[in-house]
């Protein structure tokens, strides 16, 4: 007789999140990992930090710091997040009631979203988008509306944005420089943004990850660039990104006090605050690194031109990125088969992980485009361009 407990039926879950499974992250990193592929499909460095940060971690642990950290972030966080984003913002951040650091930008796009969205209200995204939005809308009894970017361009179509606009509408989230394709807010998008959020209650939720990786001397156009809409939004950053240490998971959210207000009361039961001596330690290396976004840019735009130099002679045509550490490739010359099955083959004959870009739609449509992750060692784009030119 068999005695081991089971749930009843009763007691058996009944899905929140149906549609979520193992994401395609962790499905081509387990299948690289088999094959021994150079991985650049999952989006984060294959390079160490600066030696620095992981040594004033541990000078802070050593010196006690390892108790909770004010819910909000440690001040000293809070004032060097301000003074690095004032740069490009066209409203003034107060360090203590209006910038809260999280545990990084995926806990803060569940906050603000948590914090924004009621059930039955509506919040457009932009496909291709990234994975944990609808997730975090549908949790919160949301609706997500949809709307494709234009391909090849990624451009947000406003027209499209106007129609789809209703009284259920509650706010827009936008990504820039955006995952997958590096696409930036252009002056226009921000002009069509006050137009259409002007005179409503239209909140923006903008996930500026990526805001220090850009390229050509194209300065990031935050949606808080404009006084305006930084009146309706949540700015969303991430250490991980901006300092090469995505496992820290240490982001930020920007917001008017009322909204930080909201913001917070979610971020209080979520975590209640982010680790203390990281914390510390990331307040302390942005007070000693004032070149730290332009030698940030730097070692992007070499990397980004390498990968391209190295891509010249493939059969891959590449998509013009403007910013992220991601490089767009169509292999419609290579192969018409789907995406998926695309990166498959990819990773088993060729020895080299992207990422399909059909995985970043609501219907899944396939442009025959994968993404690369730039952000490795020299070694490793070499190595991975020089198995992709011989397809
Ligand atoms: C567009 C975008 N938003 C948010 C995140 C999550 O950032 P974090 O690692 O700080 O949670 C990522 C990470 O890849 C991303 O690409």
């Amino acid at each position: 007789m068999n005695n081991t407990p089971s749930l009843s039926a009763a007691m058996k879950l009944s899905s929140k999140l149906p549609d979520v499974g193992t994401s395609i992250f962790t499905q081509m990193s387990v299948l690289a990992a088999q094959y021994q592929a150079v991985n650049l499909g999952q989006g984060f460095p294959g390079f160490a930090c600066d030696p620095l940060l992981p040594r004033l971690a541990y000078e802070h642990m050593q010196a006690g710091h390892n108790q909770y950290a004010p819910m909000a972030g440690l001040p000293q966080l809070r004032q060097e997040t301000a003074r690095l984003t004032a740069a490009y913002m066209g409203y003034s951040y107060d360090a203590d009631t209006e910038v809260t650091i999280t545990s990084g930008a995926t806990e803060a796009l569940y906050a603000v979203i948590s914090a924004v969205v009621q059930p039955e209200d509506e919040v457009i995204v932009f496909d291709p988008c990234y994975d944990s939005y609808v997730p975090a809308i549908l949790a919160n009894g949301g609706q997500p509306v949809h709307i494709p970017l234009t391909y090849p361009g990624y451009a947000i179509d406003w027209d499209k944005v106007k129609r789809l606009v209703t009284s259920k509408t509650r706010a827009l989230l936008l990504n820039s420089p955006h995952n997958p394709s590096g696409r930036m807010l252009t002056e226009a998008d921000i002009k069509a943004l006050k137009s259409i959020t002007r005179d409503s209650n239209l909140l923006i939720i903008s996930d500026e990850v990526y805001a220090h990786i850009v390229f050509d001397g194209r300065p990031h156009l935050s949606v808080a660039s404009d006084p305006e809409l930084a009146m309706r939004s949540f700015v969303i950053g991430s250490y991980g990104k901006t300092l090469h240490l995505t496992g820290w998971k240490v982001g930020y959210v920007l917001a008017p006090a009322a909204l930080s207000a909201e913001l917070r009361k979610f971020h209080q039961y979520i975590t209640f605050c982010t680790s203390t001596p990281l914390q510390h330690a990331i307040a302390d290396y942005l007070a000693q690194k004032p070149n730290l976004v332009q030698d940030l840019q730097d070692l992007y735009t070499a990397k980004r031109n390498l990968f391209i130099r190295l891509m010249a002679n493939s059969r891959f045509e590449g998509i013009p990125v403007q910013g992220s550490y991601f490089q767009l490739y169509h292999y419609g010359k290579i192969s018409d088969a789907p995406d998926t099955e695309f990166c498959k083959w990819l990773i088993e004959k060729h020895g080299v992980a992207a990422i399909p870009t059909s995985v970043f739609y609501r219907d899944k449509t396939d442009h025959k485009v994968v993404r690369f992750c730039f952000a490795k060692t020299d070694e490793e784009l070499q190595l991975a361009a020089e198995r992709l030119c011989k397809i």
